[in-house]
């Protein structure tokens, strides 16, 4: 699907396919296109071209039964602050079409599960960032739906929160619950979600398991010697290991670069450093990490301008 702002695409030929049951992240740099693609599957935003299907409903068509199948919080926090973070959920409850009781339980389970009863009876003005980030994410789980969208749901929450935040979406996965998150976070990525789509620019630039983008990143050779006089050698034996130009740290003597057949690039790096009598401190092969395939893909490029 496409969606143009203005001049600029924030979405160009966009395809994707979440399965039931996983946990899918749309990781991308600030700009890339996250928000305008959670706005168009939750029935916020329509696309300019191409379709999607929520549940097996048309977004455009179907609007609100793409609403009753998904939980969203949104990058923004959505939580009235004149009301008390009880008041929030029982609203979102009601809305969904729960009982009084059932939405009370509903609203305090929910305030429960996510370190917020004590706060519950107060008025989200005065909550923490961090809080109403959490209230947030309660309220997209009010009613059980299948599928829950979380844009950027860990953004601005310490440390504690954000392990707790991390808990309940590998606990709703567990639970069957169908998960699409955006993060710029790579550690979040690579660590709770099955599948991941790197999107920039509004376009899908890599996608496929952690493992599968770390092993199509290469790995990275790397080289530490202990004298400065050593570098040039160190240098060399990198080069003649891929033929690629390496990253030089002349601080830390460090010389480090990608290599995609990294058993035998070692094995030509150590010959070059033996040829030259070099003893290295240390000499190495490292997987890539999410970070390398991130910076990898996602560089400062001209975003392309809307030519029709
Ligand atoms: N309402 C709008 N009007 C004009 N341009 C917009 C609008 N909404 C988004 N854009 C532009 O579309 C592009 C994609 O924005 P989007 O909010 O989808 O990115 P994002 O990946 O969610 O970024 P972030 O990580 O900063 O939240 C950006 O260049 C943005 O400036
Ligand atoms: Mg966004």
């Amino acid at each position: 699907m496409q969606r143009k702002h203005k001049n600029i695409w924030a979405l160009r030929d966009v395809s994707l396919h979440i399965s039931a049951g996983e946990i899918f992240a749309l990781l991308g740099p600030n700009g890339a296109g996250k928000t305008t693609l959670v706005r168009i599957l939750t029935t916020l935003l329509r696309p300019d071209s191409g379709h999607a299907r929520v549940a097996g409903w048309d977004v455009v068509t179907n609007p609100a039964r793409v609403r009753a199948a998904t939980g969203l919080a949104g990058q923004y926090s959505t939580v009235d602050g004149m009301l008390t973070g009880f008041e929030n959920l029982y609203l979102i409850a009601k809305l969904r079409g729960m009982d009084r009781r059932t939405a009370r339980r509903t609203a305090s389970e929910l305030l429960e599960r996510f370190r917020l009863t004590d706060a519950g009876g107060r008025v989200t003005n005065t909550y923490s960032g961090g809080m109403r980030r959490r209230l947030d994410l309660a309220g997209s789980l009010v009613g059980s739906p299948p599928l829950v969208i979380l844009d950027e749901p860990t953004t601005g929450l310490d440390p504690k929160s954000r392990l707790d935040a991390w808990d309940a979406v590998s606990e709703l996965a567990a639970g069957g619950t169908t998960i699409l998150l955006t993060t710029q976070y790579l550690e979040e990525a690579d660590r709770l979600a099955d599948r991941i789509t790197v999107i920039d620019h509004g376009k899908v630039v890599a996608a496929g398991t952690s493992d599968e983008l770390k092993a199509a990143a290469g790995s990275r050779l790397i080289i530490m010697v202990a004298e400065d006089h050593q570098m040039p050698t160190a240098i060399r034996a990198a080069v003649s290991a891929s033929g690629n130009s390496p990253v030089v740290d002349h601080r830390d003597r460090r010389v480090e670069m990608v290599v995609t057949d990294g058993r035998s690039a070692l094995t030509r790096a150590l010959s070059v450093l033996e040829d030259e009598g070099v003893e290295a401190l240390e000499v190495g092969l490292r997987r890539a990490t999410l970070d390398d395939v991130f910076l990898g893909l996602t560089t400062a490029r001209p975003r392309p301008a809307v030519t029709r």
